[in-house]
C-alpha cells in the first residue's frame, strides 16, 4: 500500500482511447497533450477484445506501442485492465457471464458493466487478463498506476449470485434462526427453513421496484452482499496485479455519492481513492464539495485523484449545458482545494461513433486547438505545471464531521414509510452545506471512523446504528464533543430491526429524549421551528415532525403550529464534558445555519474565514510545502473576502495577498500562507 502518488507535480490528463483511432491521430494527440501540459493518460480502459481476441490468444502489440509513445514524450499511463466491458466471444461462449437484472431478465451481449461478479468465467478471465498485463509491464516506469476495470456498479440477480448470497449469509448469521430473527421473517410467513430456499430479492420476489421491498432486512443484506461481490471482483484483479508487482499503486474510479456501493468498505482495498465528478448544472458547489469531501474521508484524509470530469459538457444529462468559461478551471481547483492530488478528464478526443460522440473532450472530432475548451485546458495545464509539487500530499484538516453511512442510506430508503419524500442525500447534503456555507472545514465520518479530534459530529438520518456506534458517540460526547442527532436517529439496528423501546434506541440516554410519534406531511407543508433562549429566530421545517418526549434535556426550540405547537423539536443534553443535541424535523437552510453555528460555537470550533460571502468557498490544506488557503468564487460576479491576519502569496497569479482578497468572477486564489502571519 502506498500513501503517496508517484508524481512530482499534480498529474494532469485523462482517458485516452487510441484503440478507436489510427496511428497518425495518436501522434497528433501526443503533440497536443504536450501543448496542453498533459502528462498522465488513462489508457486501455475498454480494449478487452483487442487484447484478447479469443480465449487462448493475447495480443499486446498495440498497447506496447501506445505505452512506448507516451514514454518517448515523458508522459505516463494510468493503465486500465480493460475488464469493464467483456468481449463478445466471452458472452457467446459463457452466456452465464451476463447479468440477470432486477426484473429477472438474463442479458445478452452488448454495452458495458454487464458481467456477473460471481460468474466463474468472469472471475477467471478478468484477473487472468490483469495478471498478463502486470507481467508484461512490470518494472516499466511509464505505468504510474493501475486502473482496475471502470466504475464498478449495478447489480446481478442470477443463480450464481443467489448461491453466493447464501454462502455470504451463512457466514454472516451462522444459523437460520439468527437469519430469520434478523429479517423478522415471521412477518408474512417469510421464514426460511433451508439455506437453498433463499432467493435473490429482485422484482420476481420481494422487490416492488426501486425503494419498495417486502422484507427490508433481506434487501439490505443483498445490497451489502452485492457491494461486497463487486469489491470481490475488484480484489481478484488487484491481487493478480500485486502478485506480479508487489509495490503497484492500484485503484479504480469511484463515483462519489453512488448509492449501490459501500465505498467505506472498498476504501480498505484501494491504494488511492480516485473518483469521477460529473456535477449536473443544477448541482450546488456545496453538493460537489461534499462528494470530494466524502472521497477524501474514505481513507482518513489521504489525498485522492480526480480521475474524470468533463472539460465542457456531458452527453447523458437530459440537457447538456456547456461549462461556462472558467467553470472547468474553478471545478478543477475546487477538487484540489478539497484534497485532490490529480486532475483528469474524460476524454481526450471525442469518439466518432456510439453513445459518447457528443460527450465533451479536450479535443473535438476535428482536432483543432483554436477552441475555447482547448485554451482553457492548456491554461490550467500551465498553472498546474507552475505550481510544481508544493501542495502534493497536503492534508485538509477539519474539526467538524458529518455522518455519512451507506447502510443507513440503503435502510432509510428501503423503508416503506413514513414518507416517500425522504431522500438521504438531500438531507445530508443540506446539513453539510450549512457548515460549508459558513466556511467550516468538514469531514464525513461513518460508524468505523475515529471521532477523536473532532469538536462537532453532526448527523441526520442516522437511522441505522450498528453495534458499537452508540457507545462511540457517547464516548465522543463525554470526552467533550458536541453531537447532533437529527431526523430519525437510532431507529433500527444493522439488520433494520427497530430497537425495542423506540427511537433513538441506544442513544436515548445520551440524548435524553424519546420519540413518541412521527408526523409525515406532503412536500411543501411546513411547520415552524421556534428557537428559545440563547438561540433566536423562527425557521421553516418540513417533511417529518417527530414528537419528542423529554426525559432529561433542555428544550431549545419548539414547533410553531399544528396540534403539537409549543412542543419540543430541538433539545440539548449536557453529558460529561460535551453536549448531545437532538433535532426532530427537516429545517430550512437558514435554520440549519443558525443551528450548525451554535454547535460549532459550543465546541469552540471556528470557521476558516468568518463572514464568508455567499457563493465563496474556502478550504485549507496543510503539508510539507506549507499551509494553503483556497478561496473559490462560484459566482459570475466579483467578490471581496476579508481573511483576518492573512499574509501570503497567491500561487496562481503571483500576487501578494493581505487581509482583503479580491476574487474575480469564478476566480480562484491559492494562497501560500506566511508562517507566523
Ligand atoms: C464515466 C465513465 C466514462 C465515460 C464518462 C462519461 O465516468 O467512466 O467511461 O462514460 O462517464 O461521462
Ligand atoms: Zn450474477
Amino acid at each position: 500500500m502506498t500513501d503517496h502518488l508517484p508524481f512530482s507535480k499534480i498529474p494532469y490528463g485523462g482517458d485516452w482511447n487510441p484503440e478507436q483511432w489510427e496511428r497518425p491521430v495518436w501522434d497528433e494527440d501526443v503533440n497536443l497533450f504536450e501543448q496542453a501540459g498533459i502528462d498522465l493518460l488513462s489508457v486501455n480502459i475498454f480494449a478487452w477484445t483487442a487484447l484478447q481476441p479469443a480465449e487462448d490468444t493475447y495480443e499486446f502489440a498495440r498497447l506496447d506501442e501506445v505505452l512506448a509513445l507516451l514514454e518517448s514524450r515523458g508522459m505516463r499511463a494510468c493503465l486500465g485492465t480493460s475488464t469493464a466491458a467483456i468481449p463478445a466471444w466471452m458472452a457467446t461462449q459463457y452466456p452465464d457471464v451476463m447479468r440477470v437484472d432486477e426484473q429477472g431478465r438474463q442479458h445478452r451481449f452488448g454495452g458495458r458493466h454487464n458481467a456477473c461478479p460471481n460468474s466463474p468465467a468472469y472471475r477467471r478471465l478478468a484477473p487472468a487478463l490483469a495478471g498478463q498485463l502486470a507481467r508484461r509491464y512490470a518494472g516499466r516506469d511509464v505505468v504510474a498506476l493501475w486502473h482496475v476495470s471502470n466504475e464498478f456498479g449495478g447489480a446481478c440477480y442470477c443463480p450464481h449470485c443467489e448461491r453466493a448470497f447464501r454462502v455470504w449469509l451463512r457466514e454472516r448469521y451462522g444459523t437460520l434462526a439468527a437469519l430469520n430473527h434478523a429479517w423478522n421473517a415471521a412477518f408474512w410467513s417469510q421464514t426460511i427453513t433451508a439455506w437453498e430456499e433463499i432467493v435473490a430479492p429482485n422484482e420476481l420476489s420481494v422487490q416492488g421496484g426501486e425503494r419498495t421491498t417486502a422484507v427490508q432486512g433481506l434487501t439490505l443484506d443483498y445490497q451489502r452482499f452485492m457491494s461486497d461481490a463487486l469489491l470481490g471482483a475488484y480484489r481478484l484483479e488487484a491481487d493478480a496485479i500485486r502478485a506480479e508487482i508487489p509495490n503497484a499503486v492500484i485503484t479504480t474510479n469511484l463515483m462519489g455519492t453512488y448509492r449501490p456501493l459501500d465505498y467505506r468498505a472498498w476504501a480498505l482495498h484501494l491504494d488511492v481513492i480516485a473518483w469521477d465528478s460529473y456535477p449536473s448544472p443544477q448541482d450546488t458547489p456545496a453538493a460537489v464539495a461534499m462528494r470530494h469531501t466524502l472521497m477524501r474521508s474514505l481513507k482518513g484524509g489521504q489525498p485522492f485523484m480526480l480521475m474524470e470530469q468533463t472539460p465542457s459538457q456531458q452527453n447523458w444529462q437530459a440537457y447538456n449545458a456547456l461549462k461556462r468559461p472558467g467553470v472547468m478551471r474553478l471545478q478543477s481547483w475546487q477538487a484540489v482545494a478539497h484534497g485532490a492530488d490529480a486532475v483528469m478528464f474524460f476524454q481526450m478526443r471525442r469518439s466518432v461513433g456510439a453513445c459518447e460522440k457528443f460527450h465533451g473532450a479536450v479535443m473535438e472530432h476535428h482536432g483543432r486547438t483554436d477552441t475555447r475548451v482547448f485554451r482553457e485546458v492548456a491554461q490550467l495545464g500551465a498553472e498546474l505545471k507552475a505550481l510544481e509539487d508544493v501542495t502534493l500530499g497536503a492534508r485538509t484538516p477539519a474539526r467538524v464531521a458529518v455522518w455519512f453511512d451507506w447502510p443507513a442510506w440503503w435502510a432509510v430508503e428501503n423503508s416503506s414509510g413514513p414518507t416517500a419524500a425522504l431522500h438521504y442525500l438531500k438531507e445530508v447534503t443540506a446539513l453539510y452545506a450549512a457548515f460549508h456555507a459558513q466556511g467550516y472545514a468538514v469531514d464525513l465520518v461513518g460508524p468505523d471512523s475515529d471521532l477523536d479530534g473532532y469538536g462537532v459530529v453532526a448527523s441526520t438520518l442516522l437511522y441505522l446504528l450498528p453495534a458499537g456506534a452508540a457507545q462511540k458517540i457517547t464516548a465522543f460526547v463525554e470526552g467533550g464533543g458536541v453531537f447532533l442527532g437529527g431526523l430519525m436517529t437510532g431507529v433500527a439496528d444493522e439488520s433494520d430491526r427497530v430497537f425495542p423501546g423506540g427511537p433513538p434506541g441506544p442513544l436515548r440516554d445520551l440524548l435524553g429524549v424519546w420519540v413518541e410519534e412521527v408526523d409525515a406531511l406532503p412536500p411543501g407543508e411546513m411547520n415552524e421551528l421556534v428557537m428559545q433562549g440563547d438561540l433566536s429566530g423562527t425557521f421553516g421545517c418540513t417533511l417529518l415532525f417527530e414528537q419528542l418526549r423529554v426525559e432529561d434535556a433542555e428544550v431549545l426550540a419548539t414547533y410553531g403550529q399544528d396540534f403539537y405547537a409549543g412542543t419540543p423539536v430541538l433539545t440539548r443534553r449536557r453529558a460529561g464534558k460535551g453536549q448531545a443535541w437532538k433535532l426532530g424535523s427537516s429545517v430550512d437552510a437558514a435554520g440549519l445555519r443558525v443551528l450548525t453555528r451554535a454547535l460549532c460555537d459550543e465546541a469552540g470550533v471556528s470557521p476558516l474565514v468568518p463572514d464568508l460571502p455567499d457563493g465563496v468557498e474556502v478550504t485549507r490544506r496543510e503539508g510539507e510545502g506549507g499551509s494553503f488557503l483556497f478561496l473559490l468564487n462560484h459566482t459570475p460576479e466579483e467578490r471581496q473576502v476579508v481573511v483576518p491576519g492573512l499574509r501570503g502569496r497567491d500561487l496562481l497569479s503571483g500576487e501578494a495577498m493581505g487581509e482583503s482578497v479580491a476574487l474575480p468572477p469564478r476566480g480562484v486564489r491559492l494562497v501560500r500562507e506566511e508562517v507566523g502571519a
